[in-house]
């Protein structure tokens, strides 16, 4: 129970859904109930800123995914002590080392930092991102009124210094969920799908720092026309690269197949160099019904994205294109990189076709020491794939104009290739099934596979626009590895390696072999915080792999790769921190979202925690004798997963985006497992910046 006021409330359970932790309603508005279909990967293939800062004027990542011409140059109020290289003597429960005490696992409906920290909602559900945007009335919600405020669901975090004191915020408005948005009875259903249209997308907001230069805290500017946007399901993009008009991305409203309405199910991202955000459209399957037949021409591709036609979100009842019988094109034209321009907030948004089509959970640049740019980028389903794709053009550095409109043309010509993992054990598998290493650690070699540059398809009998279009197929076609659900694939800048977290897989070991890159047959989980680990099949926990490109170049085909950890209760045998002291790290389960910190410190947010507690962040630092060493550093709310996460360069701030607070099966407006952020007596999407007090 929980006091709201003064009513008393009995909280839906948590974790009663039927996928291991996750909640029916998780399921439902999360992924479309993807454990429920086949798998669609049914191939053979193995299983398994101060930075850019000044030199882009003001333009500089605040921190994060941008890097590759610097070190971020954090200083040191986060925690410097715990950096990587120092001595790891710390322990949990203690401030050694981090300047910090790491944060117990809970259940509070709380976001919960250390002690000496202090946080704020920046921006949640319904604020004004416009100066003229009415005021947030959850009974009062038109499709016009979500337009102009702050989208649901918010998940990727940028932010992009305008100068010392102020900064753009760019934050992805991943999907809705209904039942916690909307009063029973006040509206109808056709009405809700329109407003959940306008609650997708991303969102532009001005930031103020509160204090001097060197203070971390941050809050939302008074909304400024100039700068703050909203970019909905129905925002015209254009399509970029070599599939850029091909006939599949033709529809009845947009003959051309160039240009297409909205974006939707925009899960992680990253700031690029050139400062601009990149925005990963993932689950968009979900959002495409069907009022009869599908085309049979495309059956095998629509089998291939989880695309069925049922399950749907039902938009077809209000705008006809999400019918895939009436616009069997409609849905080729979402799965892509969507690339935004904060600082012109009238340029058209762009969906790079060169980057290839799957469930983009985001993309991240690493500017290679031969000037190409290099994307890396996860397919977030059971069994996909890692990916990578090299600039055919160099990076410019220079703060001109005409660098800038180059730079803005990085994304649409160079080559896309896909990881293939070779472990360097022989095979050989526990009581549990479980792949054991003959070394002792879970690594091997890799190499990036070739799918297509944007004159070439190297996938035989494949034109380039079959590639791009339909790339998991053709990828399927090269032997990549079968990996359970990238996610964020990042590089630190410190060390130049690649950080790819794993989610989870309930299906290795059964449906998808082991190896000894993915190598959990079987994982320990806890049904509550204290409650007796269980062992359950699978891949429960994730993994983090890291991955060394040969010779450190990024725009090359070779690569070293090793697990970083195994997630899980340290209690448990088969987790793996890097061979730091398991009584001296915290729980960790399910990483999802990466950042990095001025020292190269590996931030990890998590989604889908199966140990018993909230989902939270994590600080682990990648090198020296403090590898390995996992401390929590705050969990976020009910019901929710903790995403976005960024490290300002000054390392004087955090900020997370809190995703769907209170969602859980039988959690409604009216009756909400979360009232997060205590605002109202309803749960509210947002972002949170946390700073030393
Ligand atoms: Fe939207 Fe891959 O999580
Ligand atoms: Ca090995
Ligand atoms: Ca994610």
């Amino acid at each position: 129970m929980t006091t709201t006021g003064n009513r008393r409330r009995t909280l839906p359970l948590l974790t009663d859904g039927p996928h291991g932790s996750r909640s029916a309603a998780t399921c439902f508005y999360k992924c479309g109930n993807a454990c429920d279909h086949p798998e669609p990967n049914t191939s053979g293939n193995t299983h398994i800123s101060s930075v850019l800062q000044r030199a882009l004027g003001r333009r500089a990542v605040l921190g994060g995914t941008g890097a590759g011409l610097g070190m971020l140059v954090l200083g040191g109020s986060l925690g410097s002590a715990a950096v990587a290289g120092t001595a790891g003597s710390g322990g949990t429960g203690t401030a050694a080392a981090g300047g910090w005490t790491p944060v117990a696992p809970n259940v509070r409906d709380n976001l919960t930092v250390p002690d000496g920290f202090r946080s704020r909602t920046v921006m949640a559900w319904g604020d004004k991102v416009y100066a003229d945007a009415p005021a947030f009335d959850p009974h009062a919600q038109t499709p016009e009124s979500a337009a102009r405020q702050f989208g649901y669901n918010s998940d990727y975090v940028g932010v992009l210094p305008i100068n010392d004191a102020q900064a753009l915020l760019v934050n992805n408005h991943e999907y809705t969920n209904e039942e916690l948005m909307f009063p029973a009875g006040v509206y109808s259903p056709d009405e809700i799908k329109k407003i959940a249209i306008q609650s997708h997308g991303l969102s532009v907001v001005k930031l103020q720092r509160v204090g001097g230069p060197t203070s971390g805290e941050w809050r939302a500017a008074d909304p400024d026309n100039r700068y703050n946007r909203r970019i909905t399901g129905t925002t015209p993009f254009d399509l970029t690269g070599p599939a850029a008009g091909d006939a599949r991305l033709r529809t009845t409203a947009d003959p051309s197949g160039r240009r297409v309405l909205g974006t939707f199910n925009n899960c992680s991202g990253g700031t690029t160099p050139w400062g601009t955000v990149l925005a990963g459209e993932e689950n968009f399957n979900q959002y495409f019904g069907a009022s009869g037949a599908k085309d049979p021409r495309y059956a095998t591709s629509y089998a291939r994205y989880g695309i069925t036609g049922t399950g749907d979100r039902g938009w077809k009842d209000v705008d006809p294109r999400f019918d895939l019988t009436a616009e069997p094109h409609e849905p080729f034209r979402f799965g892509w990189i969507v690339e935004v321009d904060p600082f012109d907030p009238t340029s058209t948004p762009r969906k790079h076709t060169m980057l290839g089509r799957f469930k983009h959970e985001g993309a991240n640049i690493q500017i290679a020491p031969n000037g190409h740019a290099v994307a890396y980028m996860g397919d977030d389903e059971r069994g996909d794939y890692l990916y990578k794709f090299v600039s055919a053009d160099t990076f410019d550095p220079r703060d001109t104009q005409a660098a800038k409109l180059r730079n803005l043309q990085l994304l649409t010509r160079g080559t896309l290739y896909v990881a293939r993992l070779t472990g360097d054990d022989p095979r050989a598998l526990d009581a549990a099934g479980s792949f054991t290493p003959a070394d002792g650690v879970f690594d091997g070699t890799g190499e990036w596979i070739p799918l297509t540059s944007d004159t070439t398809s190297y996938v035989e009998g494949w034109s380039v626009a079959d590639v791009l279009i339909d790339t998991r197929l053709a990828a399927d076609k090269v032997a990549p590895t079968r990996m359970d659900r990238p996610e964020d694939v990042q590089p630190n800048p410190v060390n130049g390696r690649i950080y790819a977290s794993l989610t989870n897989n309930s299906k290795r070991g059964s449906t998808f072999a082991v190896d000894e890159a993915n190598p959990l047959a079987a994982s320990y989980v806890r049904d509550a915080i204290g409650a007796p680990l269980t062992k359950e099949s699978g891949n429960r926990n994730g993994y983090v792999i890291e991955l060394t490109e040969a010779g450190g170049d990024h725009a090359g085909t070779r690569f070293a790769w090793t697990l970083l950890l195994v997630c899980g209760d340290p209690e448990s045998a088969e987790t793996w921190f890097s061979g730091f002291p398991k009584d001296q790290v915290s729980p960790i389960s399910c990483p999802d979202n990466l950042a990095f910190d001025s020292r190269g410190n590996l931030w990890i947010a998590t989604d889908g925690n199966v140990l018993g507690s909230n989902d939270g962040l994590f600080r682990c630092p990648v090198d020296g004798p403090s590898r390995g060493r996992v401390e929590q550093f705050l969990t976020v709310p009910l019901g929710a997963e903790t995403c976005g996460p960024l490290v300002t360069h000054d390392d004087r701030s955090v900020w997370v985006a809190v995703q769907h607070p209170g969602e859980a099966t039988g959690s409604t407006f009216d009756s909400p497992a979360s009232t997060w952020p205590h605002t109202h007596d309803f749960p509210r999407p947002g972002v949170v910046v946390t700073w030393k007090a």
